[in-house]
């Protein structure tokens, strides 16, 4: 028999239960087609508060007291037993250009522990035992002599606590940056319920301006990400990070872009915008934290670069477009540049003089949307500008599978999927069926939507069924990233459900989605092992309230998904297995064209009881994988899959 790199069914069983064994016959010398190294990445952008009460380890919400041009929000007065004070936005003393406003406070009396301004985080101030802070701030005042400070975290509630405190002081006119530690006790609780707080015992009016605390960061990065969120994407070993969009690069007008030369250098130089998701980004995340973020998990940036295509609709072309390639350019130099270029000097006095891997640039995004039609146009003036000064990078295109540019065809196309497991299910095969001869493709955005504020395990089925296809036809589809990576799960915090990895301030987990994908990118070959199937059941999809409503018929899915590849040099074979039936299923494996077999092999599953099954912020690890091991691997052995199940079964053949 021919190998087939196709899913090939060669007989189907309609629905039941029944003892029908299928099976899976591997061709492990058919070495044909290649697994791209770069298959398995993340996509970011600000949204569900991925940076700013996300990743991004900054606690002080709403820092620059410019989220809102009308009142500090976060912020509120500590007046102790006999403080009076008033605080207001206010426009007479700014600190600098990116700084609109100041807090100004006025205090009239203050008792010895004094009054004072307190910030209650993002849904909290995460306090922990044996923990050190490190922040700054700027103040300006009137009041004469020394200016003394007390800045703490204390409790929120009604008994109070001071979990840790400082004084800072410094003298004389004009703004002053307070740079201060803060540490906690081995005894103190873990908890958010807590405020950050500055104080003065001193009457007089203080006008303050940007104010940070930081926990420890991943790798100790000034300015960096939360470790323990650090380190589910480190688990996950992604190749690639796609950034910084998404909508959030396009913005709702012009000058919501993402516009990375704001977001260079020290934060209090960083204006921040109103993002693309309903809520300000401080622009914490700039440009080169996402640079240093791609560095500290040893994968790739895959940048996304300003298209002149906004969401309200305008977009600008010709030689009103050539600002925002000369921007891009710019962007690609700061990334790439030695330091002897005007952008790579820049990047060198930000604090990182070597370049950073730059292979892969996308042109905009979704630029599909854009109903006017110039997309061609404007991809082939970014195309042409950049492939003119980098040859080497692949351009990548937000649509258009037979888009041609001047002088030949796109290097590479962006597809998005959002779906529900059904369809995912039966799209399965979506690209065993694509031109070979066609651009490659990066799956820049997709996600089986079901489950919030993360996804359930009939997301997990859905997506591992849908990686099975990509995986098998990793010599086209080079690149893949689910979307949204993160979500806050706080009332509020969500703008997009379902997102692969949530949090609190305290927190993190990992959705069954985000196990799926750990345990497909931590287990794959550099072939594609073709496969013939014999014998897969199938079952009726289960229709919800609306589609019965619409009168949708209901569509056959097959129940089992699978995927192998091998590593020519170690000699593993890892073979993927997705169960989306409510009973266990047993498969024949028949290894054909093998080497030498090692009977002992090791499985991990990962499984739930029902499809709605879940892991959450209070559950976190209801649904994990379980590894065991195997001993009786041969050249035809049976293994048995659980109900609502995805195994890798990794075999080892020299
Ligand atoms: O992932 C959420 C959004 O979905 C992205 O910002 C956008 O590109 C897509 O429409």
């Amino acid at each position: 028999m021919l190998a087939c790199f196709c899913t090939s069914v060669s007989k189907a069983q309609e629905r039941g239960r029944s003892k029908t064994v299928t099976s899976l016959t591997l061709h492990l010398e058919d070495t044909t087609r290649e697994v791209s190294p770069m298959l398995y990445g993340l996509m970011t952008e600000e949204i569900n508060h991925a940076y700013d009460g996300g990743i991004y380890a900054e606690i002080i919400r709403n820092r620059s007291f410019q989220d809102n041009e009308k009142s500090p929000d976060y912020w509120s007065l500590c007046l102790g037993e006999n403080g009076q004070a008033a605080m207001i936005l206010s426009r007479e003393e700014r600190l600098n250009e990116a700084s609109k406003v100041a807090l100004k406070l006025t205090v009239t009396s203050a008792d010895s522990k004094g009054v004072g301004i307190a910030n209650t985080g993002y849904w909290g101030v995460p306090v922990h035992p044996n923990t050190q802070y490190k922040g700054f701030f700027y103040a300006k005042t009137n009041a004469p002599g020394l200016h003394l400070f007390t800045v703490s975290i204390e409790n929120d509630s009604t008994a109070p606590a001071v979990y840790a405190s400082k004084k800072v002081s410094d003298s004389g006119a004009g703004w002053k940056k307070y740079e201060f530690t803060l540490k906690t006790t081995g005894d103190v609780p873990r908890t958010s319920d807590a405020k950050f707080i500055i104080r003065t015992a001193q009457t007089g009016t203080y006008w303050f301006s940007t104010c940070s605390l930081f926990p420890p960061t991943y790798n100790d990065r000034p300015n960096g990400n939360r470790p323990d969120i650090m380190q589910l994407l480190a688990d996950m070993k992604p190749a690639f990070l796609r950034l910084p969009g998404g909508n959030f690069l396009e913005g709702g007008k012009f000058s919501t872009r993402y516009d990375w030369k704001k977001t260079l250098g020290p934060i209090e130089n960083r204006p921040g915008h109103m993002g693309t998701w309903g809520y300000r980004s401080s622009d914490g995340m700039g440009l080169l934290d996402y640079l240093q973020w791609c560095e500290d998990l040893h994968c790739e940036p895959l940048l996304a670069v300003f298209a002149g295509y906004t969401l309200g609709g305008d977009h600008l072309e010709g030689q009103l477009l050539q600002p925002f390639i000369d921007e891009a350019l710019e962007e690609i130099e700061y990334i790439i540049g030695d330091v002897h270029t005007k952008w790579g000097a820049r990047r060198a006095s930000d604090g990182h003089p070597a370049p950073f891997p730059l292979r892969y640039v996308e042109v905009g995004n979704e630029d599909f949307f854009d109903r006017s039609g110039s997309y061609n146009r404007r991809f082939a003036q970014f195309y042409n500008a950049i492939k003119q000064k980098y040859p080497q990078l692949t351009i990548i295109s937000t649509f258009g599978k037979d888009f041609d540019v001047p002088g030949g065809k796109v290097d590479m196309i962006d597809d998005h999927f959002y779906r529900n497991a059904a369809d995912f299910e039966s799209s399965a095969t979506y690209y065993d069926q694509y031109d070979r001869k066609g651009p490659k493709v990066l799956v820049g955005e997709w996600a089986t939507r079901e489950g919030s504020p993360t996804p359930n395990f009939n997301a997990a089925l859905g997506d591992a069924a849908w990686l099975t296809g990509l995986e098998r036809n990793s010599d086209v589809v080079l690149m893949s990233c689910y979307a949204p990576l993160f979500v806050n799960v706080n009332p509020g915090g969500m703008q997009w459900k379902s997102d692969l990895i949530g949090y609190n301030v305290l927190n993190s987990y990992g959705s069954p989605s985000y196990y799926v994908q750990r345990m497909f990118s931590n287990h794959l070959g550099n072939k594609v092992v073709p496969i013939d199937a014999d014998t897969v059941m199938t079952q009726l999809e289960v229709l919800n309230e609306k589609d019965v409503a619409k009168g949708r018929e209901a569509r056959v899915l097959p129940t089992l998904f699978y995927v192998a590849t091998r590593d020519a040099k170690s000699g593993h074979v890892y073979l993927k297995i997705v169960n989306t039936m409510s009973h266990e299923q047993l498969v024949k494996i028949n290894l054909d064209g093998h080497g030498k077999i090692q009977s002992k092999g090791t499985k991990i599953v990962l499984k739930a009881d029902a499809p709605s099954a879940t892991n959450s912020i209070d559950d976190p690890t209801h649904i994990i994988p379980v590894r065991s091991e195997i001993k009786d691997v041969d050249k035809d052995f049976e293994q048995k899959l659980p109900a609502y199940s995805v195994s890798v079964i990794q075999l080892n053949i020299n």
